[in-house]
């Protein structure tokens, strides 16, 4: 078992050797120490948008206190939370929520998809339950969240319908910002300085993560002890520093994905969230690593065999939890009909310790089969580590992108599809034709 020091991460780099050394590492670190500087000192490539960098400081004591009361409330007065948004305004929630509450049923979504079945089935089950909506959207005119709320909004009936309506949106701007102010609905303030991917810290991921049981002031505390070692320049001390750096030079070595991959199903939605946050802030001007997640052991028996033999473009970032899983003992059959005593009478007798070793052959398979991996280790899957696991990810992203030469906080590339669609769809101010290229059928 790892001895973490300050910060309940840890980057185990063994199986990035010969691809990447602490050598190679600090001798990139001119790159990186320059992308830092220019990140704390406001004059990097999209600066307007780092509000995340001080995650104790992205609320007031007093924001930071009335989220927390409405959560209370709308918990004690609800069976389950509506959470309506898309992105950055969805998963970081969800990611938390799912790796770390007791009860992550009690938070549904809509508004991430325009799926009609999933809609429907939603209504279907919301219907006789208590439900309270967090509608959530910076710039309060996404389509997605938009029709998810007008679709599903009636699902709060009664004359104080209002009450159990929150909405999180831009301070001054926005069609939500609107509809609030004239229906009287309670609002949360995305802040300007913060994007859509970095914001799960603020009142977007707060406010869903604080109904669903999980302790906000931790997850914020971790979050902040990971930001102190985030000011380090020397990437020796600051792992997101050496995690940018170690993935700067596998792209530049030809490698193409990064994937990240834990042996945790409710690390599961951390993967997505992780996989936003790299592909929005690095995929530009044809260049980054394509972020992509596998969920072990689980894809071994799908994509274990590509990831082992395939095209040898695959870089792999483990995440792990070190410690604190539920002990799940496996019992002896007298009989032995399965093969698995030897499990029950050697050292590996419970769930927990057999996944380890999954882990640790697989990390070591891989690198044998020419796939450079490293670990990020969490003592222990709590609110702490996943709060300092955020703010790692997010500020070595930062790191990462401005190595790389491109703004890590715009999404200009999001944009395409929704121009097509809003012409398509006749929306107002997109008139003109279509350019709908024809389809090409073959029938059979
Ligand atoms: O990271 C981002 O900026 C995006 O993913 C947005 O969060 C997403 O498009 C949703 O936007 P909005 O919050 O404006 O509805």
């Amino acid at each position: 078992m790892h001895q973490f020091k300050k910060l309940p991460i840890a980057l185990d780099i063994a199986n990035l050797s010969p691809n990447v050394t602490r050598d190679m590492v600090n001798n990139r670190n001119k790159a990186a120490e320059l992308a830092h500087k220019s990140l704390r000192a406001g004059t990097c490539q999209g600066a307007d948008f780092t509000g995340w960098l001080k995650p104790g400081e992205i609320l007031t004591a007093d924001e930071f206190a009335a989220i927390k009361a409405c959560a209370e409330k709308l918990r004690e007065r609800t069976d389950v939370l509506l959470v309506i948004g898309i992105g950055g305004s969805y998963l970081g929630a969800r990611s938390v929520i799912e790796a770390l509450a007791d009860k992550p049923d009690s938070v549904v979504y809509a508004g991430q998809n325009i799926s009609a079945h999933y809609i429907k089935r939603l209504r279907d089950q919301l219907m006789g339950k208590r439900v309270a909506i967090n509608v959530i959207s910076k710039s309060g005119t996404t389509t997605e969240p938009a029709l998810a709320f007008r679709v599903m909004r009636d699902i709060v009936r009664g004359a104080d319908a209002a009450e159990y309506i929150v909405a999180t949106t831009d301070a001054n701007r926005g069609a939500l910002l609107q509809l609030t102010e004239k229906e009287g609905i309670e609002r949360f303030v995305v802040p300007d300085a913060i994007g859509g991917r970095y914001s799960v810290l603020s009142a977007v991921g707060l406010l869903p993560i604080a109904y669903a049981g999980v302790d906000v002031d931790k997850l914020v505390m971790g979050a902040v002890a990971c930001a102190d070692l985030c000011a380090n320049a020397d990437p020796n001390q600051n792992p997101a520093l050496y995690y940018a750096i170690a993935r700067n030079i596998l792209y530049s070595q030809g490698y193409a994905i990064e994937m990240l991959a834990n042996f945790e199903p409710r690390l599961h939605f951390v993967s997505e969230w992780w996989k936003q946050l790299y592909g929005e802030s690095e995929g530009k001007e044809n260049m980054a690593l394509f972020p992509a997640s596998v969920d072990f052991t689980t894809d071994l028996h799908s994509m274990g065999q590509y990831i082992q033999s395939g095209r040898r473009i695959l870089a792999e970032t483990f995440l792990i939890v070190e410690d604190g899983e539920p002990q799940v003992n496996i019992p002896k059959w007298d009989d032995n009909s399965d093969g698995l005593n030897y499990l029950v009478e050697g050292e590996f007798n419970s769930v927990d310790k057999v996944n380890a070793v999954a882990y640790k052959a697989t990390a070591q398979a891989h690198r044998e089969g020419g796939v450079p991996n490293m670990s990020v280790l969490l003592k222990r899957l709590d609110e702490e580590s996943l709060g300092a696991l955020i703010y790692f990810f997010e500020y070595a992203c930062a790191i990462s992108g401005l190595m790389m030469g491109v703004n890590p906080f715009d999404q200009p590339g999001v944009e395409a599809y929704k121009k097509i669609m809003f012409k398509m769809l006749g929306k107002p101010g997109f008139e003109g034709t279509a350019g709908e290229s024809a389809p090409d059928y073959v029938s059979f």
